[in-house]
């Protein structure tokens, strides 16, 4: 019988070294979801699965954005380009977007948390015209419904919520992934 890793086998494994279902609900997102080391990794995970079945090179982002966001994109060779981010009349957050564009992939955040009908319009035009849709969840993480059944992908880095270095989710939302999971082990010890 194969053991799982000396120090990680209370999330996946029972005693009997089966595989066990620990992972609450709440986490429980999409068709299928993974834990990565970070948001920055979970968007390089969805750019290698796309990259099985489509060639992207255009990504449209939000203009209020991390520099550690775009990184990934760019490490990939995307040409990035940003969509407006700000404070309309009324306090509340909206986007202006070239709607003529069509880049391969949008991705949509739904900032503080707060799903806006500027956001859902933005996904559902941007979905319309054959774009791939991430949503980047760490607003949202916590929230009933943290993305649209309509995306394709979504994650969320954990390090902005609480007291820990890194962490990640990240979904494929309708379908599996085609990459592995990225589960590094060491086969000699582990079989010693
Ligand atoms: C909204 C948002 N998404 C993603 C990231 C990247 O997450 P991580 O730091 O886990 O790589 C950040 C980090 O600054 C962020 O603010």
């Amino acid at each position: 019988m194969k053991y799982p890793e000396i120090g990680s086998e209370f999330w996946e494994y029972d005693s009997n070294g089966i595989v066990a279902d620990h992972i609450p609900e709440w986490l429980k997102w999409g068709k299928e979801s993974r834990f990565l080391l970070s948001g920055r990794t979970a968007i390089d995970h969805i750019i290698k699965d796309v990259r099985t079945y489509s060639d992207p090179k255009t990504v449209y982002l939000p203009s209020y954005c991390c520099q550690t966001m775009i990184r990934p994109f760019e490490m990939n060779g995307l040409i990035v380009s940003f969509y407006d981010v700000y404070i309309d009349n009324k306090g509340g957050i909206s986007f202006k977007a070239d709607l003529d564009f069509s880049p391969d992939i949008l991705v949509s955040i739904d900032y503080f948390g707060y799903r806006t009908n500027d956001n859902q319009k933005l996904i559902r035009h941007f979905k319309e015209k054959g774009s791939i849709i991430i949503e980047d969840c760490t607003h949202s993480l916590f929230c009933y419904k943290p993305f649209d059944s309509l995306s394709d992908y979504a994650f969320a880095g954990f390090r902005k919520w609480m007291a820990i270095f890194d962490g990640a989710i990240v979904t494929c939302i309708n379908n599996s992934f085609n990459i592995p999971d990225c589960t590094l082990e060491h086969e000699s010890y582990l079989n010693a």
